[in-house]
């Protein structure tokens, strides 16, 4: 299942990326980054060259498909790209900024030789495939809530640069985190249009970022003349067709108590619930089973839930590169769930509940 792997955003998540598709036997054989430096290096660790350009990248021979890791204001330009070229892209989350820049995408996918697959790897997390296969055996009777929820205390990413810079990112942990956890919801309660939304963001930390109080960063230490212009944190309820509702909660950042909140997703059923944390080990299931109240706990094997779930989505991707197998998360997906996304800003600004 080899082919040749271009990539494109050479940052924290592009080494991932890198790391995962080597794991699944594809060739790295080229690499681009607006920093030089951050390409040569991937390059040296995982293979093939860099490139001096994006076209230069897209030109190399040996290359069939490119993982696009950029910042998320740069993912239309550079999946576009690799589209036109013909190259099968599997572009990370969020799809774009909004809505509408995912259409010019899909729209450019459509004429493209090339097949995109969308970024949701959460999807593919050993405790997510466990819940998936319990919802679709039936036994959850009618799904009516689902509770998606990623908190952190302190782990606003790279504070000062473009994650929390509005014009680059496109928003804080709602774009950022809520992509993930409420794709994971759309795609357990099988993916039923959503009709309402309501919002709330809060931007309380990072003001000024040399106050901000830490013990760890992603993506690098603060930028203290940087800009910090998007929500820390975010809560949602959406209603989906058919009565659904899921209840969304994402914080960067916030003065959360021990022990108060609980991250993953639980799935409310009329005969069944699920919960489960994204990355965890275990997967929770409550049942009547006999005219008892059941807790059930499913073995499955997860020694490495994160590398289990990357190397899951690369399975995948490698089969629809070299099998013309069908994108496990699909286009058209990430651009629902794009619309959602905006919506709840737009509620957010708006101060009251908005329809899609
Ligand atoms: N799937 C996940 O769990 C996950 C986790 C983290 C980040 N992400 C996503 O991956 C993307 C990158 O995030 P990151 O954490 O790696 O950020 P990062 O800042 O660490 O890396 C981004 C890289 O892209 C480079 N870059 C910027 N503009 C470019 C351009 N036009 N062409 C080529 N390179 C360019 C930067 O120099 C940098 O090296 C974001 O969209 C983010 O939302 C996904």
């Amino acid at each position: 299942m080899s082919f040749g792997l271009g990539v494109i955003g050479c940052g924290s998540i592009g080494g991932v990326h890198a790391h995962a598709a080597r794991r699944a036997g594809i060739r790295v054989v080229g690499a681009w980054d607006i920093l030089p430096e951050r390409a040569t290096a991937l390059a040296l660790e995982h293979g093939g060259q860099t490139a001096p350009s994006i076209d230069a990248l897209l030109a190399m021979a040996g290359i069939d498909a490119v993982a696009v890791a950029v910042p998320n204001d740069r993912h239309s330009e550079c999946a576009s790209k690799a589209l036109r070229a013909g190259k099968h892209v599997l572009l990370e989350k969020p799809m774009a900024m909004n809505a509408a820049e995912c259409d010019e995408i899909l729209a450019l996918a459509k004429n493209s030789a090339g097949q995109l697959q969308l970024g949701f790897v959460c999807r593919q997390s050993p405790a997510a495939l466990v819940a998936k296969r319990w919802i679709d055996a039936g036994r959850m009777g009618e799904i009516y809530h689902i509770k998606a929820s990623l908190y952190r205390r302190r782990g606003i990413p790279g504070l000062g640069g473009w994650f929390t810079t509005k014009k680059h990112s496109g928003g804080g942990p709602l774009i950022d985190l809520g992509v993930h956890v409420i794709d994971l919801a759309l795609h357990l309660g099988g993916h039923r249009a959503v009709e309402r939304v309501s919002g709330v963001t809060w931007s309380k930390f990072g003001h000024p970022i040399a106050d901000y109080r830490y013990t760890s960063m992603w993506a690098g230490p603060p930028k203290l003349d940087g800009t910090c212009d998007v929500e820390d944190g975010a809560t949602a309820l959406i209603r989906c067709a058919g009565g659904l509702t899921i209840e969304v909660n994402v914080t960067w950042a916030a003065n959360i108590p021990t022990g108060s909140t609980v991250d993953g997703i639980s799935v409310w059923g009329s005969r069944g619930g699920v919960f489960f944390d994204i990355f965890g080990k275990d997967v929770s299931i409550a049942a009547e089973e006999a005219g008892m109240l059941v807790d059930i706990k499913p073995q499955f094997d997860a020694p490495n839930p994160t590398d289990q779930a990357w190397d899951e989505q690369y399975r995948h991707f490698a089969l629809m590169v070299t099998k013309g197998k069908t994108p496990i998360a699909t286009g058209a997906q990430g651009r629902s769930l794009q619309a959602v996304l905006d919506a709840i800003y737009q509620s957010a600004e708006l101060n009251r509940e908005v329809e899609l």
